[in-house]
């Protein structure tokens, strides 16, 4: 194979280490992927306090150095904390007073200071550990100051000559705060705060937006969304800076692990399944998922699963307004997620209203995800925005067929069925509307009550998607030769 290229990736969270949600998965599995295409990657994290002992207590010591940071020129210390795990080198930038509280993200008074301090650590350690990448890749606005600090003040460092490239996997959440204190924070330069760059409003300065001006590329996790992002409603305040650097903008849509969610090998599942044996094994599946959860056991139930931080970025308004239309008694929901209070105690209020046919799962718990990608006939993603999206990609390499609303990734990845030709992945609607999320569903029931063999058919179709990571990070990888000739 050609060239080798060598990649550091600066992000926030990273399974199996700390993950809220799907950039945990892709800061684990994309790394993962492209040191099979050529590329030595280490992988730059926080190390929260959070994070299991049974990963910190194999981090070996690569040594520590005090690094200024803020406007007063005081120092801190930066400890380097190292842990190797197939293939990939993940380096750990220690510190007790900004990651010692323990979760990754508390709010944005403490945030800020902390991701000014891991993107400028970040790069020191780089220097430190005389470690120069080719590329450093960034991850969300977490990572977003990583461009300013290489062409400021890490320019005429050894890491100076590295390129950049920023993915957006989330464009809602900026780290935005007064330029003051984010000027103060940083200790950059005041003309990196002009309204090309960090400034935003007059007032404010968006770590972010700063990234997008220094970075050489950005990327986003799927074509539908590198366009959405450049119009007003999915633009989050930053659709015109977004078009005026459209020329460096790609969309790349994500894979999944494929050796972690494999139906065929899941220990957690009641019974492992592949595309030969996945209609008895779902049917076992379901049943344990029943017995556990405390549902009706049925085996022709229609099982609908939903599994998703419970924000308003996930539709949860159009689910909660149609829940009770979906219980017919041949329906059944359960519900794995935490976030927001309101929809919390909405599907709490559910799962009492309509017991056995509703489980609400208010819990962040790997195992019980399994179970349920397994154990359920379809999986709900009905989102209001959605970058990329990873639920339905699981879903459908556990032979469980996605309901998704037509945004992002979700309409790049789940061809809507059509009954003329028998043929798609699963079922869409477009617009914002629970009418319409409702009649999705509904399409979903018909077809799996009145004509299984179709519904059969297309549960192995969707098994037999190509979801894993090899065509996009050989895409990324395309990108990194396209970076450094
Ligand atoms: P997002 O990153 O917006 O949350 P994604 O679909 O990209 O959405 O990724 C979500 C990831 O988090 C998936 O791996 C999903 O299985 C997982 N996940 C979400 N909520 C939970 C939960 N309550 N328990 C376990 N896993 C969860
Ligand atoms: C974000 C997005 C999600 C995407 C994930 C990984 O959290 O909300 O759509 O799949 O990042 O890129």
């Amino acid at each position: 194979m050609s060239t080798r290229r060598s990649v550091a990736f600066i992000g926030s969270e990273c399974y199996p280490f700390v993950k809220t949600g799907g950039l945990g998965d892709v800061m684990y599995a994309l790394p993962k992927a492209l040191t099979k295409q050529n590329c030595d990657v280490k992988v730059i994290l926080p190390r929260y306090k959070c994070i299991p002992w049974k990963y910190q207590e194999k981090m070996v010591y690569r040594g520590e150095f005090h690094m200024d940071l803020c406007a007063d020129g005081r120092t801190y210390y930066v400890g380097i904390m190292e842990y190797v795990w197939d293939g990939v080198v993940y380096d750990f930038i220690d510190n007790e007073e900004f990651f010692g509280f323990g979760n990754p993200y508390t709010n944005l008074v403490d945030d800020i200071p902390k991701f000014c301090f891991f993107g400028k650590a970040a790069l020191a350690a780089l220097n430190y550990l005389n470690w120069i990448p080719d590329i450093i890749h960034c991850h969300d606005w977490q990572a977003g100051l990583v461009p300013v600090y290489l062409r400021t003040l890490f320019a005429d460092t050894p890491i100076g000559n590295a390129r950049t490239i920023l993915t957006i996997h989330n464009l809602r959440f900026q780290g935005v705060y007064n330029i003051p204190t984010i000027q103060y924070w940083s200790g950059l330069p005041g003309y990196v705060f002009n309204k090309d760059a960090l400034m935003q409003n007059w007032l404010d300065a968006n770590m972010l937006k700063g990234g997008l001006t220094y970075c050489d590329l950005i990327t986003t996790v799927s074509n539908t969304y590198a366009g959405e992002i450049q119009t007003p409603f999915y633009g989050e305040g930053l659709d015109a800076h977004l078009r005026y650097h459209s020329g460096k903008l790609r969309g790349i849509v994500n894979g999944i692990d494929v050796d972690l969610w494999n139906s065929a090998t899941d220990a957690r599942l009641a019974e492992p399944y592949d595309i030969s044996s996945v209609l008895t094994g779902k049917k076992e599946n379901k049943r344990a998922l029943q017995e556990q959860l405390g549902l009706v056991q049925d085996d022709h139930m229609f099982v609908i699963g939903l599994i998703s931080r419970l924000t308003d970025q996930k539709s949860l308004d159009l689910v909660n307004a149609i829940l009770p239309q979906l219980i017919d008694g041949h329906t059944q929901v359960v519900v794995l997620g935490t976030g927001d209070e309101r929809y919390e105690s909405a599907f709490r209020y559910y799962e009492g209203a309509y017991k056995g046919y509703v489980c609400s799962n208010i819990m962040y718990d790997e195992g019980r995800a399994h179970m349920i990608y397994a154990g359920s006939d379809a999986l709900l993603v009905p989102s209001l925005f959605e970058p990329c999206g990873l639920t339905q990609l699981i879903a459908m390499r556990y032979g469980t067929v996605p309901i998704v609303r037509e945004t992002g990734g979700l309409k790049d990845t789940v061809q809507p069925y059509n009954q003329y030709t028998n043929w798609g992945y699963g079922f869409t609607f477009d617009r914002y509307e629970s009418g319409l999320l409702l009649d999705a569903v509904n399409r979903a029931k018909t077809l799996y009550f009145t004509n299984r063999w179709c519904w059969d058919e297309m549960v192995q179709r969707d098994m037999d998607v190509d979801v894993s990571w090899e065509k996009s990070a050989e895409q990324y990888r395309s990108l990194y030769m396209e970076l450094k000739p």
